[in-house]
Order: C-alpha cells, then structure tokens, then sequence
C-alpha cells in the first residue's frame, strides 16, 4: 500500500482508509497506545497500516541511541541565523526519519520567555514573538523539506512550569481522582494573545506544520486542551490550522468536551489517559523507514514505560519495526553542530583579549569544563541544579536526549593547547574554597566554566550560576588578571562580577549539544568570529524584570493559580525599553573580533496607492487570512565591515509605530533580521528585509482584524535592539 501525503490523492487515499475502518479502529487512532515510541499510535494489521511513533525532542531524537544531540532551541534562536536554523532541522528530520519516528514532537513556540524564571524557555528560540516565528517557520520548513511531519507546541500560553497541571486526588489522574487544586491560568488579553503569544504559531501553521500540541495549563480558566474558543476559533478558525492537535502528556481532562471544543488527539493513551483518539496524515508505508527496535529496548529498561509499556514481543511486525537495531544516523552531523554551537555563542565583553593568540599556559576551571558525569542522558536528574560534573550541553526533561558523543570543554582545551601547559581545577568547592595554589606556574590565561541548570516541570530557583558559580569566578578573577568567564545556560543570568578588572572576557555559549568543547574552542582561539545575539535581556537585578513566576503557598481555593498577563505585550526588551530601565545586555546584544557599521537605510512601498486599514477579506488558509502576509514595504541598507578581520554582522530592524496607535503599543518590535555572509575587512553587503501587513498592523480588538494604523512609522535599523544607528520613516494613509 503506498500512500502519497500531499495533495488530492492524499486527501483521498485517507478517505478511502477512514471508509475501510471499523468504528473501534477509527477510536484507537485518535488515542495513543502501548508502543514502542514516547507517543505512540497502534498499527491496525487488517489494512496493513504499522501505526505511528511519535517522539521529542526539538534537539534531536530523545530516548534512542547513535543520534545526534543538536544545540537546543535558545542557542539556534541566538544565532540570528535563518539558513543555520534551516540545516539543523533538515539534518535533525533526516535522524528522526531514519530511525523511523513520523512525527516529531517539536518545535517549542512556547514558553516563548515572558518570565526570566521560566524553566523551559531555553527550548524556544527566544524571548520575542518575531524571532520565535522564524525560528519555527524555518525549523518546520525544514523537516516538512525531509518528509517529517512536526508539532508545534505547547498552545497556548505555556509560560511557567509551576503548577503547570492540577493537583488531583488518589494516584494524580482525573479518570480515577478528583481535581482537587486548578493548574495556573493564563489570563491573556485578545491583543496580547495576537500580537505576542499566537504569533510564532501563525508563521509554524503557514509553513505547514501538521500537529499543534495543547498545553498543560489553563487558558483564561478553561483548559487548554478543552478549551473552544482557543482551539476552534482561534487556531483552526483564524489561523486555518488543518492538522491535528495532539494534546500533552496527560493534559487532557474529559473525553467528549475536548472532542468538541477541537482536540484531536490524546496522548498517551494507554491506562493513565482513556480518553479517546483522530486520524492524522500517515506516512507512506512502503518507503518511509521502519521504527528502530532499539526504542522498545530502551522503553523497556527505562521508568517512562509505568506511563505507557513497551511492544510485548510478538508484535513487533505489526508495528513495522525492523532491522537494523541500533541504527546510527548521525552520519558527520556532530561537524555541524560544532558549527552551530559556536554561533549561537555570545560575545558579551572582550577588552581585547580575544582570540586567544599563542598561549603556551593555561587554566580551565569549574565543573561546567568537565565531561559527562552521570551517563549518557542529560534528563531524570532530580537535583535542581543538574549533575555536579558535566559540561551543561543541554538540560533537563523532554526537550532533551541522550548522547551518543560528547567533547567536554577540557578535552577540546587539551587537544587544542597541544603540548602546551593546561592545569585545571573541576571541583567547584575547591575553587570556591579559594584552594587554587595548586596552580603553578602563573597561567596566561584562566577560563572558568560555569554553569546553570534548567529543566521541565520546575521553574528556576535563582538567576545565579549553580554550585556556587559566582564564587568559583570571584576567586579566579581575584588571582587571574587575565580571566575569561564561559557560561552554559539557556537564558538570563545576573552577572554581578561582569565589571571585575581583571575579567576580561564573556561569553555566553548557551547549550550548545555534543560538541560543546570543541564549539568554545572556536571561538576561543578564534577560528569562528563571534556573531551570536542575545535572544533575551541581561539585566544588572532580577527586579528589573517584570511578569514573575506565580508561586503560591498555603493556598486552600481550588482556583487560586491565576498568572494575568498584566505586562499584556511588553515582554523582556519591549519593557526594559518602555519603562527605560538599563540592561546590562540587551536583547539582540553581541560583540564580534571586528566592527561593523550601516549605511543609509532606504524603504520603499510595494505600492504606489494608498493601502486599506483592513486586508481585504479572503478564504482562510494555513497562517490566517493570506492578505495578511502581502508585503508593504522594503527596506534596504549596506552593512560594512571596518575592523580589521573577517566576520559577520546581525543587522536588526526594529518597527516603532506611529505615535497615535493605541495605548500599550511597544516602542519598538523587531520586525527584521538577516546575518551577512562572512564580510572581509573593508568589504559590504546589502541587507533587504521585507514588511508585511501583519508586521505593521496591532490587533485591533473592537474590529477583532489586524489594523494598519494612519501616520508615519519609523523603521530602525542597528545591531542590537540599543544600538539603533539609522532610521527611516513610512507611512501609508
Ligand atoms: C510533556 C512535555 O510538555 C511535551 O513537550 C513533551 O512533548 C511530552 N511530555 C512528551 O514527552
């Protein structure tokens, strides 16, 4: 039987299947099932369909062996990098095609970081709805280009972890207990939910992602897995999403109202979740690779199969796994990865330190610079901080994996520096105990790692680095006059010590996947200019952060989580800016090993007449009403390298509205930003950015449409949303 997925045959192939199936199996395929995969979807032998796996995670394919771990989502987003973005998801779709998964469960549109605390920002691609949306667009672009279908999640509102899911009575399920305390609520306003939280949804929707995953939480007190207005008006009505929703683990709370109110499939399945099941696509069964056995081996030894058991032997044929076992589909993917992860690195201060020119004496200090320390997977840790010993590639949960390779920092170091001197110190408390005499003779240069923990279903403790980071720094930096401070995080941390003489360098490397020693090593000695940005705010306090985590105690009321969007649409820079409070480093912040500056900025109008305040309406498709995405105006300016080595530069457009728009609107958005090519000294290149519709319109809540406001917008352009260095003004009325 060979399936076609798109088009008419598509469409009727599957009519011609549903039509064969019995009322029972239409039921098992809109719920999952004991199998092989983290979801998984049962075969129905008689018609020769081998069923469906489904598996995390937006890094690479989680739960398996000999795949690749990729960078996660906030180091990808901080490489401002449309084409880097696009490769790594080709590459990661090629690995989860091979071992046989039909559809991945990624990539993450939300949280998209409206809390700094937020445990699970790091697997998105950043804290602004611009940047999310292309990160997903390109991401599902590129798997859709292999054959793999995606599911954007978590829909909608996902921003915290704490009390993501209800207490419920007895053994914690609502099928056999009583929800005794409501998960939190996200109380968001119509327009904050257009212009901030649905926005990376729409762009993922038109470039065609076929699943959207519901999330745990509430949505203005409904759950979002039941909830009507959000799943059949707002996504498969407004945004034309056509394929199914799937909801999170366990996130489904009734059987027929969630039907009704727009899901379509409940995930897991099996004892702990009975709702029910919705046919999705299928794969073409006679070409698509069989589902690696390896998957079942390992569900049967890990603790996930209390939630949903492995395939007991004998049916393995239907479920059309085959060989071989242990599939290695990494191919040369890790060289890629080294690439990535260097360039989702920010430079945040070199006072000319950097690259590292000949060193013959070095010291690398911190547990963040060792290797792997407890088994190949960086998840199930309980301790909040993570392992002690271990290079922080990637956190904790289901956005991660397990390594099939990994390059500690100190090796990279070791092999880099030759026979060069390299002493170091991995032990945190011995550092921190100001124990470093050890250290002889005097290093040139001292690199301290150092690292902070994030993990899934727990918000972060503290803004500090862990395993008393900041001391380990403090008492390098007091003895080292040359030290360079290397952290591994997936968003802000507070940087008390950024401002010590004798810390001469930053930079924040994020989670840059298995080649983090060899991805800091290019940077270091330079094979790699820096050209990361920051997909977030560093500010100099925590309290110059809004929108906190909701975390309450003592609480008797079933419904008192209630997180209310307050800040409504101004998230991480967008309130730093309105509120004009000093980061230390802004968002689309990045330092190179050469300088760059822009020459005039020039927009033009796609039309020479006036244009409506309103696109003209038209049937819905994939995205929203198309006459949305019609493109208004082109911007374009020169970006000229005047250092004195090659690099390339992340020139950023940042949207200001026109003064009468209305109350609320942010003083600037990002709405453009593209990496040159690696520039030579002295040499340019001309940057062009596009604006549409939808980029120059606020949702309008009285005419519930985008609105294209009168009066004269200025475009910005510059190099970090501070660093605004030209502009330019349009209007359209
Ligand atoms: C829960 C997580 O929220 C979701 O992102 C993940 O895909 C599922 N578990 C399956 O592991």
């Amino acid at each position: 039987m060979c399936f076609p997925h798109f088009g008419k045959t598509a469409l009727e192939a599957t009519n011609n299947f549903i039509l064969s199936l019995t009322l029972k199996e239409k039921a098992e395929l809109v719920a999952g099932s004991d199998g092989p995969c983290g979801g998984s979807i049962a075969p129905i032998p008689r018609l020769g369909f081998g069923g469906l796996c489904l598996s995390d995670s937006p890094l690479g394919v989680r739960d398996t062996d000999f795949v690749t771990m990729f960078s996660a989502g906030i180091t990808t987003g901080a490489t401002f990098d449309k084409s880097l973005i696009r490769k790594r998801a080709v590459l990661m779709a090629e690995e989860f095609r091979a071992k046989g998964v039909h559809i991945a469960l990624g990539p993450v549109a939300g949280p998209i970081g409206r809390s700094v605390r937020g445990g699970r920002n790091w697997e998105g691609f950043g804290a602004d709805p611009y940047l999310a949306a292309v990160g997903c667009r390109e991401t599902i672009a590129g798997f859709n280009s292999v054959g793999v279908q995606t599911t954007i999640k978590h829909w909608i509102g996902n921003e915290q972890e704490t009390m993501r899911n209800p207490i419920i009575s007895n053994s914690g399920t609502t099928t056999d207990g009583e929800i005794v305390q409501q998960a939190i609520s996200s109380n968001i306003d119509d327009r904050t939910m257009h212009e901030v939280y649905m926005w990376p949804f729409a762009e993922g929707i038109r470039a065609g992602a076929s699943h959207v995953m519901c999330s745990y939480q509430r949505l203005n007190e409904t759950y979002s897995c039941e909830n009507a207005e959000s799943l059949s008006g707002l996504l498969k009505g407004e945004l034309g999403f056509q394929g199914a929703v799937i909801s999170d683990w366990l996130a489904t709370h009734s059987g027929i109202p969630s039907i009704k109110a727009g899901l379509d499939l409940n995930m897991p399945g099996g004892k702990l979740s009975p709702y029910f099941a919705n046919v999705t696509d299928w794969q073409d069964a006679d070409t698509y690779p069989s589902i690696d056995p390896s998957f079942n081996e390992w569900k049967s030894k890990s603790s996930v199969s209390t939630w949903f058991p492995p395939v007991p032997p004998g049916l393995e044929l239907q479920w059309k796994m085959g060989a071989p076992a242990y599939r290695d589909v990494r191919k040369d993917h890790g060289k890629f990865v080294r690439t990535l992860g260097a360039a989702g690195s920010v430079l945040l201060k070199d006072t000319g330190v950097l690259p590292l020119k000949k060193v013959s004496n070095i010291f690398v200090a911190g547990n963040d610079a060792a290797d792997l320390s407890r088994g190949q997977v960086g998840t199930d840790v309980s301790d909040s901080q993570g392992p002690e010993f271990g290079a922080n590639a990637q956190p904790g949960g289901s956005g991660t994996g397990r390594f099939s390779t990994f390059v500690s920092p100190l090796e990279a170091i070791k092999a880099r520096m030759g026979s060069g001197l390299t002493q170091y110190i991995l032990d945190n408390k011995v550092i921190a105990g100001q124990n470093i005499d050890s250290v002889f003779p005097a290093p040139e240069v001292c690199l301290v790692f150092v690292k902070s923990y994030q993990t899934e279903a727990a918000d972060r403790l503290s803004l500090s680095f862990d395993w008393n980071g900041t001391a380990v720094i403090n008492t390098v930096a007091d003895a080292c006059n040359n030290t360079i401070v290397i952290t591994h995080s997936g968003g802000a941390n507070l940087m008390e010590w950024a401002d010590h003489p004798n810390i001469t360098a930053i930079i924040a490397a994020h989670l840059p996947g298995q080649e983090i020693g060899k991805s800091i090593v290019d940077i270091l000695w330079g094979d790699i200019n820096p050209s990361g940005r920051l997909p977030y705010t560093i500010a100099y306090r925590e309290s110059d952060y809004n929108a906190p985590i909701v975390n309450l105690t003592n609480v008797t009321d079933k419904n008192a989580w209630q997180a209310n969007f307050a800040e409504h649409l101004l998230t991480d820079y967008r309130h730093f800016d309105v509120r004009n409070i000093t980061p230390r480093y802004e968002f689309g912040f990045g330092l190179s090993y050469t300088n760059f500056s822009l020459g005039p900025v020039f927009v033009s109008k796609t039309h020479r007449e006036e244009r409506s305040a309103f696109a003209n309406s038209a049937p819905t498709s994939p995205g929203g009403n198309p006459g949305l995405y019609e493109q208004l105006a082109t911007v374009r300016a020169a970006v000229y390298n005047t250092g004195k080595v090659g690099g390339a530069a992340v020139p950023q457009l940042y949207l200001s509205f026109p003064p009468n728009s209305p109350e609320g609107t942010p003083l600037r958005v990002l709405r453009g930003f593209d990496k040159t090519r690696e520039l030579a000294p002295g040499k340019c290149e001309d940057v062009r950015f596009i604006l549409t519709r939808k980029d120059m319109s606020y949702w309008d809540v009285i005419a519930s449409d985008w609105h294209l406001p009168n009066g004269s917008f200025t475009v910005n352009l510059g190099f970090s949303s501070r660093d605004l260095v030209a502009s330019n003004k349009i209007s359209f009325r």
